[in-house]
């Protein structure tokens, strides 16, 4: 679309395309020189065509195109993306379309209100699931969530359930056909949970240009995403954008496929592997760098599950290389100096987590208990939505349940889980056939 966009505002200047040494070369001096004031001349390939074009156009038109130029980054860019869009708009029908595993399974346990939420989403929506993860937090009464890439709406329907009346919930995906599917459904979900007014809306757009897109800066609680952020091509653009429309003290929340290594660019163009995230999988240990860089607290992983290759072609392709699923959470916290260590009490308050919140997968505090935690999840939980939840007191030495800021690899959490004889179900059901 937005080359076709390109294509269109240099249209007219294309009849001028030139041909011939002589021509060329005046079009080369009038580049150089700028001799005529009301043309811009530069020379441009497009994306899906080998030849160079000298094009001309009105200096009016140009902050138009630098527009353009902006949201495509790179022709390599503008090309995933159009062909993701293919992808999820045309070939995909619903999830038993997809070729590989990397889709859909709760890693953790689900409680009853999630389940429940879930289960009254309309089946059509259900159908068009591709998510890896379930991006369904603790603690949503009342909050502002955005979930980047939203699809057929599944997680936006179900956490609209969840934020109640005075909850809102904004879905951004690209897709005209996911767009349509979702937006169909809204008055189908609004008279199910029992609201007199829609919470929920999706709003057209990429996840790289939020702000572009309408939405609001310092706004949001909570953003999910369930199995998207690999496919862009400018994920620091993702995470950065995210940053900025998320308010202080709130979480970004999302599951995704990470890599073992990182991927050969032979493999990354691989467009079916792209299409079903896996090629676009960022290493794990890239996701650290990105959160760092962009402003966001350390990943803390939630949960992971495996996903196996079972296509002897796509093995082929990949070689050793492995997959998971996971979970992070990350928060964009206040500039504060450094809190010492404290120890925390849970309240037992979050619906849903009467006995147990199970934080990440380090930290699962028991109603009641006391225990110490490091200092930047000290400053999570004194600055997010969950700062109500805690009892905060200074650290004293002789409390079990002591926990650290580590920074794990999710493929080494899966071993120690199988180790330990824990069930790690892939993280997506096979095609057909849902876990
Ligand atoms: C694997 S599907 C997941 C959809 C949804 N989260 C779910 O769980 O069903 C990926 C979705 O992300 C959207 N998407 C991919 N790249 C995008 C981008 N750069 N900007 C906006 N949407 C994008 C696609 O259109 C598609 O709907």
């Amino acid at each position: 679309m937005l080359l076709e966009e390109l294509k269109e505002a240099t249209g007219k200047c294309r009849g001028n395309t030139c041909s011939g040494l002589l021509w060329g070369l005046l079009c080369f001096l009038v580049f150089i020189k700028d001799i005529v004031e009301d043309i811009h001349a530069e020379i441009r390939c497009f994306a899906d065509d080998t030849s160079l074009y000298f094009v001309f156009y009105k200096r009016s038109v140009l902050p138009k195109i630098q527009q353009i130029k902006e949201m495509t980054t790179t022709n390599g860019d503008s090309q995933i993306i159009d062909s993701v869009k293919e992808y999820y708009g045309k070939k995909l029908k619903n999830v038993s379309d997809l070729q590989t595993q990397a889709c859909v399974a709760p890693g953790r346990r689900v409680n009853k209100n999630v389940r429940e939420a879930i289960s009254q989403v309309h089946e059509e929506v259900a159908s068009k699931y591709y998510g890896c993860g379930l991006v369904i937090p603790a603690k949503l009464e009342g909050i502002k969530v955005l979930d980047l890439g939203s699809g057929s709406g599944r997680d936006c329907f179900a956490i609209s359930k969840l934020v109640g009346q005075n909850g809102q919930v904004t879905g951004i995906d690209m897709t005209d056909e996911q767009i349509e599917v979702a937006r169909k459904y809204i008055d189908y979900h609004t008279k199910t949970f029992g609201y007199d007014k829609p919470n929920v809306n999706f709003v057209q757009g990429y996840i790289e240009k939020l702000l572009e897109a309408g939405l609001q800066e310092n706004f949001y609680d909570l953003i999910v995403s369930n199995c998207v952020v690999n496919l862009s091509p400018d994920k620091c653009a993702v995470l950065s954008e995210a940053y900025k429309v998320l308010k202080e003290g709130g979480e970004l929340y999302f599951s995704d496929v990470y890599c073992d290594r990182n991927l050969e660019d032979s493999v990354r163009k691989h467009e079916t592997l792209w299409g079903e995230c896996i090629a676009g999988a960022l290493c794990w240990k890239d996701l650290i760098s990105l959160a760092e860089k962009t402003g966001f607290s350390t990943p803390r992983l939630e949960t992971v599950s495996p996903i196996p290759i079972d296509r002897d072609d796509f093995k082929k392709i990949l070689g050793d290389a492995k997959f998971c699923s996971v979970t992070y959470r990350l928060f964009k916290l206040p500039k504060v100096e450094k809190s010492p260590p404290l120890q925390v009490i849970y309240s037992g308050d979050v619906t849903g987590c009467e006995n147990q919140l199970d934080f990440d997968h380090r930290n699962h505090f028991k109603t009641g208990d006391v225990y110490t935690i490091d200092s930047e999840l000290v400053t999570i939980l004194k600055n997010s939505r969950f700062s109500d939840e805690f009892e905060f007191q200074p650290a004293t030495k002789g409390v079990c349940g002591t926990t650290g800021n580590t920074v794990d690899n999710p493929f080494d959490v899966l071993l120690e889980k199988e180790r330990k004889g824990e069930q790690v179900s892939p993280a997506c059901c096979a095609p057909g056939k849902c876990c």
